[in-house]
């Protein structure tokens, strides 16, 4: 590599403008601890005379990214768009064909292709970075990677959205509705302003659980069909049951392996407020991994934002200018294995199950014979009547049980007159 190094930045959205303008304040700190210079020469986004957050130099900007291969000479390009598909694809795909190394943050696209992409960065003995995919600014591939290479890791966890952390923080905290925190979190730009949805439903945290496990069981991203479920039925109700008994409802994202089969799943959690995972508010981030011989290790930090998503960005650029050039996912794509997924009805978990009832003679007894006759025993009952409405709330603790047997049990109430709405699930973290 030589000793100037020429950059382009494709995507100049939240993340994609900020990067540029730290690119451009950090020059002098990034020779120093490289040796290298840095130029921008060529920067793109859809639209050249939008409004930004910081000023752009007209002069290198290019409308249509795929340009710029033809016209500049580049040696890293940043991909800060962000679809999984089209035009992002492409641009990665075009930029590793032409020995360039890239670095992004899009979780989408290295989920999806993450394989096929890394194989083609090794064959044109190129990097292919993506730290700030996984947890924003936590250091985290970057630690499986590098600091735990030699550990044998069998299970990573944790709180790995942001949006969904701050939205179930703060209905705790201010007692206000889904809806209502839901804006809020949209106004303070935690939340996308158009379509929240793939934070909601957990898809945005199960692509950041697929990237996880491929690298910390040097595995091939998996494709198989996985227990996700979001933060979107969250009730307030359940909120305030749960911290009546001293437990948190969290969004956790858990990718394990059992029995040499490989587990991912991304649901709500019932966790005590006791735990560590149980103080991890807000915005913030946290992954927990245990593995052999180091024990269990803690990353916290945030985990969105154009601040911490950028530190990330940048320590992949120094990571490449120093002359790590090393395999995407840490071994080569050729040795990492396919494995098989273990069997998602045999996920045994305490249930937590909120019935809202008639309030008659029976029911609870319905409820609990209902239970009895699937071997599912109960830890404790809580009724709350509603007599000006003639309803009640029955919140039932379980003990353990699988996913499957649940799922026969429960499915009965789907049609009971005295159940006037389908029992909220959710499971206690073991
Ligand atoms: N936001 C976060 O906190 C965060 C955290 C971690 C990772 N990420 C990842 O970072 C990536 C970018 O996120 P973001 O929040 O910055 O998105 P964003 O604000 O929507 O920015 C997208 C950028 O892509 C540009 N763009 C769209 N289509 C284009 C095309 N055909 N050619 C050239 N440029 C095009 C847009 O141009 P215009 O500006 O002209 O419209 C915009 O600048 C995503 O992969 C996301 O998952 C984001």
């Amino acid at each position: 590599m030589n000793n100037i190094i020429n950059i382009a930045v494709v995507g100049l959205g939240q993340i994609g403008i900020y990067l540029l303008n730290e690119l451009n304040r950090k020059k002098d700190e990034i020779e120093l601890k490289t040796g290298k210079k840095i130029r921008i020469v060529a920067i793109s986004a859809k639209n050249k005379n939008k409004k930004r957050r910081f000023r752009i130099n007209k002069r290198i900007f290019y409308s249509n990214p795929l340009k710029i291969f033809k016209e500049k000479k580049i040696d890293i390009l940043f991909e800060i768009i962000g679809m999984s598909d089209g035009i992002s694809k492409k641009i990665v795909e075009t930029a590793l064909k032409n020995r360039i190394h890239v670095i992004t943050p899009n979780k989408a696209l290295i989920a999806k292709h993450g394989d096929y992409l890394s194989g083609l960065a090794e064959k044109n003995k190129v990097n292919l970075e993506f730290e700030a995919s996984v947890a924003g600014g936590i250091p985290i591939l970057r630690t499986i990677k590098e600091g735990l290479a030699t550990n044998q890791i069998n299970k990573v966890y944790g709180i790995l959205n942001g949006t969904t952390n701050y939205i179930l923080t703060e209905m705790e905290d201010t007692n206000e509705n889904f809806n209502k925190v839901l804006e809020k979190a949209q106004r303070l730009g935690y939340a996308e302003p158009i379509n929240p949805k793939l934070d909601l439903n957990g898809f945005d945290a199960f692509a950041k659980v697929r990237i996880l496990s491929a690298l910390a069981f040097n595995n091939k991203i998996s494709k198989h069909k996985c227990i996700m479920e979001g933060i979107d039925n969250i009730d307030l109700k359940d909120i305030k049951i749960a911290n009546q008994l001293n437990l948190r409802i969290k969004l956790l994202g858990i990718s394990e392996m059992i029995n040499n089969k490989l587990f991912e799943t991304v649901h709500p959690c019932l966790v005590s407020k006791d735990s560590y995972i149980g103080n991890v508010n807000g915005v913030m981030n946290a992954v927990i991994m245990h593995g052999k011989p180091v024990g269990e290790n803690v990353l916290q930090g945030e985990g969105a934002g154009p601040g911490p998503t950028s530190s990330s960005l940048l320590s992949d650029l120094l990571s490449i200018l120093r002359g790590n050039i090393k395999k995407p996912f840490g071994i080569p794509t050729l040795k990492r294995k396919k494995v098989k997924p273990f069997n998602n009805n045999n996920y045994t978990n305490s249930l937590y199950l909120r019935f809202e009832v008639k309030d008659k003679p029976g029911v609870l007894s319905s409820i609990t014979n209902r239970l009895a006759k699937y071997k599912i025993s109960v830890k404790r009952i809580i009724q709350t009547p509603d007599k000006k409405n003639n309803k009640a709330t029955i919140i039932i603790i379980t003990h353990k049980t699988t996913e499957i047997n649940a799922k026969n049990c429960l499915s009965i109430f789907k049609k009971n007159n005295n159940i006037l709405k389908f029992p909220t699930l959710i499971r206690l973290y073991n």
